[in-house]
């Protein structure tokens, strides 16, 4: 591979969407990883039909309707929703992702995060994890008011580094992003990291990992 830019997905690849509830789970009980699966469902599927039906709203909104839903599916006392909200802002990341990035940044990659979360967020969960110094660019989909997997997102690094799909290699740990990012042209890897089934939706990963910390062995 020939590769020019690394890019990341931002939740589920470096930051763990689970942490927020996780972190609540002495007061949700033993049903907060259900709940934490749940909502993340719902947050995505509100993506998808946002943009099928042309009715765009930002992803800090989405997190926020879909918390809403979910609280009230698991009957989850709703004093807890600013807790979880605001926990939401400051994921933790994966324990291996500040190393992997470090030693990729002196190996002159261009390194960036292509996600659906709103520029605010995005900056947010770098510098709260101080992680803000090592990518060059972090693209959220607010520049073009679509969310994945629309061919509009994953054109926007093509644009702005002005090289080829086939020069990128992108991290997701979701299944339906790397079919997306790889139908698209990226060489798409799957960070697969509970051992799960991919999709059948017309691309195989590139490759497949446990954690970011392989990548180091790939490029
Ligand atoms: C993102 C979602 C898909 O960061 O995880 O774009």
């Amino acid at each position: 591979m020939n590769t020019k830019a690394i890019l990341f997905d931002a939740y589920g690849t470096l930051f763990d969407v689970n942490s927020a509830a996780e972190k609540c789970k002495d007061k949700i009980g033993d049903k907060w990883e259900v709940f934490a699966n749940f909502w993340r469902t719902t947050q995505l599927e509100y993506t998808w039909l946002r943009s099928l039906m042309k009715r765009h709203k930002d992803f800090w909104k989405i997190t926020e309707d879909s918390l809403d839903k979910s609280m009230k599916v698991f009957n989850i006392d709703m004093s807890m929703k600013n807790d979880l909200l605001n926990l939401y802002r400051v994921l933790s990341p994966y324990p291996e992702v500040k190393e992997v990035l470090e030693n990729l940044k002196k190996r002159q990659f261009k390194l960036a995060v292509l996600s659906n979360g709103t520029p605010a967020l995005l900056n947010e969960l770098v510098k709260s994890n101080d992680l803000d110094n090592l990518f060059d660019d972090l693209f959220s989909i607010e520049e073009v008011k679509i969310y994945k997997p629309d061919a509009k997102v994953y054109d926007m690094p093509i644009n702005k580094y002005k090289i080829k799909p086939s020069e990128i290699v992108f991290l997701s740990a979701n299944t339906w992003d790397v079919s997306g990012g790889g139908n698209y042209g990226y060489n798409a890897v799957w960070v697969n990291r509970n051992n799960n089934i991919f999709d059948n939706l017309d691309y195989n990963p590139k490759d497949e990992i446990n954690n970011l910390s392989q990548l180091l062995d790939l490029i």
